[in-house]
């Protein structure tokens, strides 16, 4: 690909002996006397290198070249001048050239320094781009943020209008990442990412309109996990060396995933044996429980009966705590052994409405406002109405429990026939979570709250999964939060396999 280097001169012989010679080294070249002429393509094309003269009318060249940066900040540029003095050469690179020439031209003097400045930009602007996205791999874990930062350095790399990140989920491509500007057509941009994880390389293609699309495979050890896709204007070429660079940054999506992946096996490992132990001491504890229920009951009538009524409120307020105790080891057991679903067909709505309801009474909130969006096209579930009820109280519980004074809690519902799948949506304006809240927000008996168990959000997500649906929860302090759960309207048996 031909690198494209634009001439600034208003005396029209150097122009053309300028147009020759840098047209004999590869270049192509746009060669103008107009200031304003050189703004405009700049406005209109990229250009790898720029050379202006110094003195000339109206606009001399370091103006025209603090004009140009202000449309291609990195462009490098070369100062000519007859008349070179060491302080005109000093005032053009510190306002931004990256060197000066003297005319006439020594033609090794225009190579050499013509190879430099295009050798120090790119170092420069790749360094810069490796060093951002290999922070963020080393110090995030978030494979999100880290799919956003390579894909904003590979955008930045090319200069082009967006870049989506495809993960292969199920069969199909998901987009997990995207910067610039939203796509025009996805059905283009995940061709190409078909192409080249079919292919195992990098490809380039044209889009529908003429817009150029590069794409580059995910690969870890299985094959390729999805692909990393360009789209830039039909003016910008990608280089050979832009091609490599990309490649480097899709083997760092790679990572990002392949270690998101390998995290969530050995978490769901290390969280299954948590579980089983947790049953077991659930189950150890039962018996004494009752007994202790039982003493704190009969404690309770002697102490009425003999007339010592404060002793007897003590003794009420043992066998409520041993009430509550025992509530929740119950839940714990409940844990060890997933529920068979008894599926019916029933409609959501109503459910939604009951469960909104047990909320507002067990987190009874006068100072929030709650909204709710039905989408009236939402055919019925085939679901376990006891134990969605369960998950979803649990989850609007969270959200009524984060919300401060004046807060808003949102339930609605999206019907998708496409896809055959209902999404219902619980958002709150509270104080969201950090990052790492979030990661163990899941976790067995993780919990920010003094009285709370931490099983919510587990719990949600087991009946969730047995359902064959899913769960995701989006985010951030002070941002507030959204849980999204999506259910199969019809039959799709979970993990568990069970049906009704
Ligand atoms: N909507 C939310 N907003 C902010 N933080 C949340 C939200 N939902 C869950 N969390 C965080 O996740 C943690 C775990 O939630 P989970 O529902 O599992 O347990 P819990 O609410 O603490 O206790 P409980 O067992 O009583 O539900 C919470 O303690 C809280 O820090
Ligand atoms: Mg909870």
């Amino acid at each position: 690909m031909r690198r494209t280097v634009l001439v600034v001169d208003d005396d029209v012989a150097i122009l053309e002996v300028l147009e020759m010679r840098l047209g004999s080294m590869g270049f192509d070249v746009t060669a103008t006397p107009d200031a304003d002429k050189a703004i405009f393509a700049v406005q209109h094309a990229r250009f790898d290198l720029a050379l202006l003269d110094l003195r000339m009318e109206p606009m001399d060249g370091i103006r025209l070249m603090e004009q140009l940066h202000l449309h291609q900040p990195r462009l490098p540029v070369l100062i000519m001048t007859a008349h070179g003095t060491i302080e005109t050469a000093v005032e053009a690179v510190q306002r931004g050239a990256f060197d000066y020439l003297t005319k006439p031209f020594v033609r090794d003097e225009l190579r050499a320094k013509i190879g430099r400045a295009l050798a120090a930009r790119r170092w420069a602007r790749d360094r810069e781009r490796l060093l951002f996205v290999g922070e963020t791999l080393a110090s995030s874990g978030d494979m999100g943020r880290i799919l956003d930062a390579v894909a904003q350095a590979a955008l930045e790399t090319i200069d082009a209008e967006r870049c989506v990140v495809f993960q292969l989920t199920e069969g199909r491509l998901v987009p997990m990442a995207s910067t610039g500007t939203p796509p025009t057509s996805w059905g283009a941009l995940e061709s190409a990412a078909s192409l080249a994880m079919s292919k195992g390389a990098p490809i380039t293609t044209t889009g529908a309109e003429g817009q150029v699309l590069v794409a580059a495979p995910l690969v870890v050890e299985r094959g390729p996990a999805g692909a990393l896709v360009i789209e830039a204007p039909a003016r910008v070429e990608p280089t050979e060396d832009d091609l490599e660079l990309l490649a480097l940054f899709s083997a760092q999506a790679a990572v990002a995933m392949r270690n998101t992946h390998e995290l969530s096996r050995l978490r769901s490992g290390a969280l299954a044996a948590l579980g089983r132990m947790a049953t077991q001491v659930a189950h150890e504890l039962k018996n004494p429980l009752a007994g202790l229920r039982l003493y704190a009951r009969h404690l309770e009538q002697r102490l009425t009966a003999g007339g010592d009524g404060d002793s007897a409120d003590l003794a009420r307020k043992i066998s409520s705590t041993v009430d509550h105790l025992a509530a929740v080891v119950s839940e714990i057991t409940a844990f060890g052994r997933p529920p068979e679903l008894h599926r019916v067909s029933m409609a959501l709505h109503p459910l939604l409405d009951e469960c909104l309801t047990f909320a507002r009474a067990r987190c009874p909130r006068e100072d929030v406002e709650i909204e709710r969006s039905y989408d009236a096209s939402c055919p019925d579930v085939r679901v376990d109405a006891r134990e969605l009820r369960k998950a979803l109280l649990n989850l609007l519980l969270n959200g009524l429990e984060a919300l401060g004074p004046s807060g808003r809690l949102t339930v609605s519902t999206v019907y998708a026939a496409e896809s055959g799948t209902v999404t219902v949506l619980i958002e709150d304006t509270g104080a969201g979570m950090t990052e790492e809240t979030l990661a163990r927000a899941f976790d067995l008996f993780f919990t920010t709250k003094p009285e709370g168990t931490g099983l919510g959000m587990a719990l949600a997500r087991s009946v969730i999964d047995l359902h064959g649906g899913a769960l995701d929860v989006q985010s951030a302090p002070g941002r507030g939060t959204r849980v999204r759960v999506r259910l199969p309207v019809g039959e799709r048996t979970g993990k568990a396999g069970a049906r009704a």
